[in-house]
């Protein structure tokens, strides 16, 4: 019997979160940081999981963070780990933000769960919900991790089937510039044994 990416990640939040700490994404993290001229500013977390690292890292920055996930026992943990984030419980393809909001979004190991087919009207509305100057952070899902230059379909994660979805990275380039974004950074990073593409852009 298949399940709902959500029920997967309902029935693993607990080990997940044990587990957060083998993907060590602090210097990412930093790097983002100091792209940023803001202080106590507004970030939105898609998919933000049990709030450990990226909302925990901005909170103790004194920002003000919104986090969307639609798992609810990964927001029980989140309530747990980072009370200070307000949670909102929803399909990231289902959230609406008025225009202009934040000033920097974080999607880290969560985009690439939502169909690459509807990636550019996603990136639309981040794009939107940014404040001119906002940058995104995101990780994004390549041949390196799925063996395909494009992909829809599922993966093993955690000993589960898992849906993945992915574009060929310049068609991600591209979409990104077309939109309206500068793409400033694009690295692949192997980080606890899996390699992903790692995103900064920034509202032109
Ligand atoms: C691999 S975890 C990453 C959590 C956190 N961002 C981190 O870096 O550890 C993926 C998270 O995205 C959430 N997620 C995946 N697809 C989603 C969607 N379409 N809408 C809302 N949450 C989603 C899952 O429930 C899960 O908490």
């Amino acid at each position: 019997m298949s399940h709902s990416l959500q029920e997967i990640y309902n029935g693993f939040a607990d080990t997940y979160e044990a587990n957060r700490g083998v993907f060590d994404i602090s210097e990412i993290l930093d790097a983002f940081y100091s792209l940023l001229e803001t202080e106590r500013g507004s970030l939105l977390d898609l998919g933000c999981g049990a709030g450990e690292p990226v909302a925990r890292y901005f909170v103790d920055n004194n920002w003000l963070v919104t986090g969307v996930d639609f798992s609810e026992r990964m927001l029980e943990l989140a309530a747990k780990y980072v009370p200070e984030m307000r949670t909102i419980k929803s399909d990231i393809t289902k959230s609406e933000f008025a225009p202009n909001q934040f000033d920097a979004i974080t999607a880290t190991y969560s985009l690439f769960h939502i169909p690459a087919s509807t990636h550019v009207e996603l990136f639309k509305n981040l794009h939107r919900w940014l404040k001119p100057k906002g940058s995104v952070l995101f990780t994004y899902a390549t041949e390196e991790y799925t063996g395909s230059k494009v992909f829809d379909g599922y993966k093993t994660f955690m000993d589960r089937a898992l849906y993945y979805s992915h574009k060929d990275p310049k068609e991600l380039y591209t979409d990104l510039e077309e939109i309206g974004f500068s793409v400033e950074s694009i690295k692949y990073q192997s980080i606890g044994g899996e390699t992903f593409l790692w995103v900064t852009a920034t509202k032109i």
